[in-house]
């Protein structure tokens, strides 16, 4: 595992489009594994930057998302395929049908699930995989559980999880209660892993995965597991380590 230690949300994001941009140039056929919610905002418009000023060709580039709430139209500002358009696919010269992202406009859970974990699997799986952490130490939607969930599979969201994503809905009861994710075994499988960690509401999470013991409890101690993982964690995030 590698850790880069920078000083804020914008020097984290800087460093992960630069580890993106990277992959994108050494592979243009690449299949980026892409995640949403506040963290990623900023390395998506490094990304459109460098997009629009000649360095960066998407033509080639395939997407596949982790996660979407299950009972949201696409139409909705709140869904993850609106958040993809609007951060990063609307501006660069991506083919929509290179991008994937659950359907969470489908109530089949069953026919969403298995039906994304093959499309994963027929892309030949992700060449490097973006994501997040919530502050229960979920990675996509994978909520604390009693076992690893290995494949895409329907979640109900944690009351903590709602409660954090609550500020991007006017009230909590519009938070959908259900998502669908990519399983612990989908993003375990991509060839490289990129944590970006921002803000001290992390911090214990990222503690946690870095240095407690493998639990579903906090899926993304998981990671320790994995052969390539960078983390992007800024002083914030980092706080307990300096406090220990
Ligand atoms: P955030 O969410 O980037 O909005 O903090 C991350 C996550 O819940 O995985």
């Amino acid at each position: 595992m590698k850790l880069y230690r920078v000083k804020d949300y914008d020097e984290m994001s800087k460093k992960a489009a630069s580890i993106l941009a990277a992959q994108m140039v050494a592979d243009p056929e690449s299949t980026l594994g892409l995640a949403t919610g506040s963290t990623p905002v900023g390395a998506y418009r490094y990304l459109r930057k460098w997009y629009e000023e000649g360095i960066l060709d998407f033509s080639g580039i395939k997407t596949m998302n982790l996660d979407e709430y299950r009972g949201i139209q696409r139409t909705d500002s709140q869904s993850y395929y609106y958040f993809m358009k609007e951060n990063l696919f609307d501006h660069v010269n991506i083919l929509a049908e290179n991008t994937h992202i659950p359907d969470g406009e489908k109530a089949d859970a069953d026919e969403v699930c298995r039906g994304y974990e093959a499309l994963v699997r027929e892309a030949g799986g992700v060449d490097l995989q973006l994501l997040g952490i919530g502050r229960n130490g979920h990675i996509g939607f994978n909520e604390p559980a009693d076992h690893f969930e290995r494949e895409c599979h329907c979640v109900d969201l944690a009351e903590s999880t709602i409660e954090a994503n609550k500020r991007f809905f006017e009230k909590a009861e519009d938070v959908p209660r259900q998502a669908y994710t990519m399983g612990i075994g989908t993003i375990m499988s991509a060839a490289k892993i990129l944590l970006l960690v921002s803000g001290e509401d992390k911090a214990e999470a990222l503690y946690e995965t870095l240095c407690g013991a493998i639990t579903p409890q906090v899926p993304a101690t998981v990671l320790q597991l994995h052969p390539d993982v960078t983390v992007i964690a800024d002083e914030a995030a980092l706080s307990k380590f300096e406090r220990r």
